[in-house]
């Protein structure tokens, strides 16, 4: 087959066959409320459980990710984009192996590229596809359009909420406004609230419970629990050592809520399971309207 027929059929999804990953998009509507860490810790456990794992650092501001995993890649996605460097080079090795990509000005150079650089990048993720068995996407806060994109298109999103009432209000926001999206599906998007840093089980239900009824009522939005993790201090202490909680203190309470959380995930029943539809996917509906010009 030639590049372009090649090309044409990673598009359409007809290149077979294939391994797709497991997409989990970790996002939040404010800031500053634990999606870094628990996407770390989240990582170094599936890595643990024998699957290979990948973690695409999607956080434009603070590159927090490579200090929590204390690993400095030596090039991003947006090398990859414009300085023709593969993926093998962007794919910076982790703690146990836990493979690590920062996306760098990466996300917001796709509205810009151009026809041959759009194949190339699907061109890379379709092997990232290959080789990663669960991607966990860390993105930034907020209600930017570049968060919502990855959310949209995402099989499976963890909210990260903690009992702060900004953050609980922020979280609304950003189910509302990605309600608002045109491509947003609830059928193709499970939404699994985290709550973070409770002071128990009851306040992390009772997070659930505030966010969940009006984005039910209002958005008709459905969001599972999937449970909480209690403030300790040593989620903090672990990322001034810049070794995941998971390394330096397994048996910490956020360490133990971490790995009980990650296991839920694990194990959901067969019917939560949505047919897994790959990290290529997301990117090619977010480059679609650009495709079709
Ligand atoms: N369960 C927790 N208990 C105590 N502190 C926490 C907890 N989770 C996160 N933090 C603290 O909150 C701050 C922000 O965490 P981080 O993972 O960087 O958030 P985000 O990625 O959402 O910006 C860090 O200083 C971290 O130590
Ligand atoms: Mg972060």
């Amino acid at each position: 087959m030639d590049q372009a027929a090649q090309l044409r059929n990673i598009i359409k999804g007809n290149a077979k066959p294939e391994h797709l990953s497991r997409v989990i998009t970790v996002t939040s509507g404010k800031g500053g409320v634990g999606k870094s860490s628990f996407a770390v810790n989240l990582a170094l456990h599936l890595q643990r459980m024998g699957k290979k794992v990948v973690v695409l650092d999607a956080d434009f501001g603070l590159a927090n990710i490579e200090i929590m995993l204390g690993t400095r890649p030596s090039a991003n996605l947006a090398d990859l984009m414009y300085g023709g460097k593969t993926l093998k080079d962007i794919l910076t090795e982790g703690p146990e192996g836990v493979g690590f990509i920062s996306a760098g000005s990466g996300i917001k150079e796709l509205a810009n590229l151009k026809r041959e650089q759009i194949f190339y990048v699907l061109h890379s993720l379709v092997e990232l596809d290959d080789l990663a068995d669960v991607i966990i996407i860390d993105t930034g806060a907020g209600i930017t359009d570049s968060v919502l994109d990855f959310v949209v298109f995402s099989q499976e999103v963890l909210l990260i909420v903690t009992p702060e009432p900004t953050s609980i209000t922020d979280a609304y926001a950003l189910l509302k406004t990605l309600h608002s999206r045109q491509e947003f599906e609830t059928s193709q998007t499970r939404i699994k609230l985290v709550a973070n840093r409770v002071k128990n089980e009851q306040e992390g239900k009772e997070i659930f419970d505030k966010v969940s009824i009006v984005a039910e009522k209002f958005l008709n939005v459905p969001l599972q629990y999937l449970g909480c993790i209690p403030e300790d201090q040593e989620v903090s202490k672990a990322i001034i050592k810049q070794v995941p909680l998971l390394q330096c203190n397994p048996s910490s309470v956020a360490a133990l809520s971490m790995i009980r959380l990650a296991n839920q995930l694990e194990d959901l029943p067969m019917n939560q399971v949505q047919e897994v539809k790959g990290i290529k996917k997301i990117f090619t509906n977010l480059l679609h309207a650009k495709l079709k010009k």
